[in-house]
């Protein structure tokens, strides 16, 4: 969710760096903003309400002097959207500054026990109390003994970068929020995750629960709970990234869908040959297992279903579980494999059921597109979908190479199914945008619609309904063609967008588009049943019998969401309520 970042260098001046550092970091969260910089022992802040860009336009964080900097992106938890609770929080004294990705539990308990002996808070937010926490403790506690305090003190999730005004160290605390220090030659950098320096190194050091840090420039120091020194090797990273920027996109939500071709191939070619291995291993772990659970949450846990179609088909058991729920589901013991799907590989809904799972004693498995993130880290073993930097919002490029690798593994098991002729049937696709977009103008009018889908396309049916509702904040709703007569058929009145996904000449499906016709809806068809293929309101996939149709539907479904939240003129790459990273429960 909220996106911290920190830089300590030789250079006196970081304020582009931490600027450049922070954007970066702008998918976690963009209600507001802020930075406080350490310039000749004095604290300088800036921060607003807004974007990135916009509150650097009122603001002018270039102005800001020193080696030395925190910086914050926010996704609202506790307290609204206001300059007030925007980060960095200062002490009442103004000595520290904290920025926080997290939340407090009982700050409203450590609040009025400040307050008490004198603390002003000036936020409504959870955030606030650790610097004036810190504050206190300092008064007659070295700052390595307040951390230990914190960390036992302190319920709730935390990444925590503190600046003191009178030293040139960033001290930081991680408990459940992702945290990394970014090892660069003449710097430091500390970030929520590897993208935010990515540009600038392939090392970096991870946090893990429960750990404090004493970070300067040219040095870093870790200690556990308890406050012994603990070492950390330094990881090397490769972190794919598409050509930087938007380029001659509109949005970067367009710009990934048509790296959709390149990204497939790019996992393809890396599962015969980098990843053979890991993939070789996950067969064989599949195969031995008694029982085989996909854990996932939005996209993901689409993905997972389409994975689950797949397996299905071809005799091999799973069950897919949506992650919030996995405990209340989910049967674990020794001989289950839980596979963990996640784009970001830190969301928190995911990191709860594997941790579950663990007690559990299940073997952990994860399909990530973040390297070295927490997921990944969690996992005996993990595969990366390869799918590159993903920065808009609403997932796209990582949902196809999620897909594509439920698909080589059920190809693994014997499903029959032709991937290396995907890419190019990706891009055939793209050559519909005109048709596409005049069928999407059409449902932009609309306050809700309805997609069916049944089998392979019911778990597209969902995805796009999701995709819908994420950036054009229309009212979608996914479901199996089955159900519409089981009650949400009272809701299709005249002129209804419904988009019904027709694989083959799926009989059924067929005649649950009728039903909904007969009753006034307009309907959308997306189909492979080339007898369907001239109709005006038709988008032909040009794909045979094989699973790939679920996978070019929903890209036709991403195109088709696409346009209508364009038409509408909605900030597509940043929907509002959202963020890209979920950290939070
Ligand atoms: O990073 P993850 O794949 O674990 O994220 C799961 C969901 O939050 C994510 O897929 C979300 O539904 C997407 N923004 C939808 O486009």
């Amino acid at each position: 969710m909220c996106g911290i970042f920190g830089c300590l260098s030789n250079n006196d001046n970081i304020a582009l760096l931490m600027l450049k550092g922070l954007k970066r970091l702008e998918y976690r969260g963009y209600d507001s903003c802020g930075m406080a910089f350490l310039d000749n022992h004095v604290i300088n802040v800036k921060k607003d309400v807004g974007e990135i860009d916009r509150v650097n336009d009122k603001v002018n964080f270039l102005e800001l002097k020193g080696h030395l900097g925190i910086a914050h992106t926010r996704w609202s938890t506790t307290g609204k959207v206001t300059k007030q609770n925007s980060h960095p929080h200062q002490s009442c004294d103004g000595n520290i500054s904290i920025v926080h990705n997290g939340i407090i539990e009982n700050y409203e308990e450590i609040k009025q026990v400040l307050t008490v002996i004198g603390h002003k808070f000036v936020s409504n937010t959870d955030s606030e109390v650790i610097a004036h926490y810190f504050e206190e403790k300092l008064k007659n506690k070295s700052i390595n003994e307040a951390c230990i305090d914190f960390i036992k003190e302190i319920k709730g999730t935390f990444a925590i970068l503190l600046l003191k005004q009178d030293e040139d160290k960033i001290y930081a605390l991680k408990r459940d929020s992702p945290l990394a220090v970014g090892i660069c030659k003449d710097k430091n950098i500390l970030a929520s995750d590897i993208h935010a320096f990515s540009n600038l190194t392939n090392k970096a050091i991870f946090f893990d629960n429960d750990e404090f840090g004493i970070i300067t420039k040219d040095s870093y120091e870790l200690f556990n709970k308890d406050g012994k020194a603990i070492e950390k090797l330094i990881k090397s990273f490769e972190w794919k990234e598409e050509e930087t920027g938007k380029k001659k996109y509109k949005h970067f939500m367009m710009k990934e869908i048509e790296e959709e071709p390149k990204v497939v191939d790019r996992l393809l070619r890396s599962l015969d040959y980098e990843q053979k291995n890991d993939f070789g291993k996950l067969i064989e772990l599949i195969k031995k297992s008694k029982k085989i659970i996909f854990a996932a949450c939005g996209t993901s846990y689409h993905a997972s279903l389409l994975g689950a179609y797949y397996l299905h088909k071809i005799g091999v058991e799973v069950q897919t579980l949506i992650a919030s729920e996995f405990k209340h589901y989910a049967n674990v013991d020794k001989d289950t494999l839980v596979i963990a799907i996640s784009q970001s590989g830190e969301t928190m809904d995911v990191i709860d059921a594997l941790n579950y799972a663990k007690e559990k004693n299940a073997k952990i498995v994860s399909l990530v597109n973040v390297p070295y993130s927490t997921i990944q880290r969690m996992s005996e073993l993990s595969l990366n979908i390869l799918a590159g930097q993903e920065i808009s919002v609403a997932s796209t490029k990582a949902f196809v190479n999620q897909t594509v690798l439920l698909l080589r593994i059920a190809q693994e098991f014997g499903y029959g199914v032709n991937l290396k002729n995907l890419s190019a049937k990706l891009k055939n696709l793209f050559q519909q945008k005109e048709k596409i977009r005049k069928i999407a103008k059409k449902i932009s009018q609309s306050n809700d619609a309805y997609i069916i889908g049944r089998g392979l396309t019911y778990p597209v049916a969902r995805e796009i309904a999701l995709k819908i509702k994420e950036i054009s904040y229309i009212h979608a709703e996914g479901m199996m063609g089955g159900e519409l007569k089981h009650g949400t058929l009272a809701l299709i009145d005249d002129g209804t967008p419904v988009i019904s996904l027709i694989s083959n000449s799926d009989e059924d499906i067929i005649s649950n588009t009728r039903e909904v016709e007969a009753r006034g809806a307009d309907i959308t068809i997306i189909t492979n049943n080339p007898t369907f293929k001239e109709q005006e309101n038709v988008i032909y996939v040009n794909t045979g019998n094989d699973g790939k149709f679920g996978l070019l539907a929903a890209t036709a479904g991403q195109l088709l969401a696409y346009h209508i939240a364009d038409v509408l003129g909605r900030p597509i790459d940043k929907p509002k309520n959202l963020s890209k990273s979920i950290s939070v429960r």
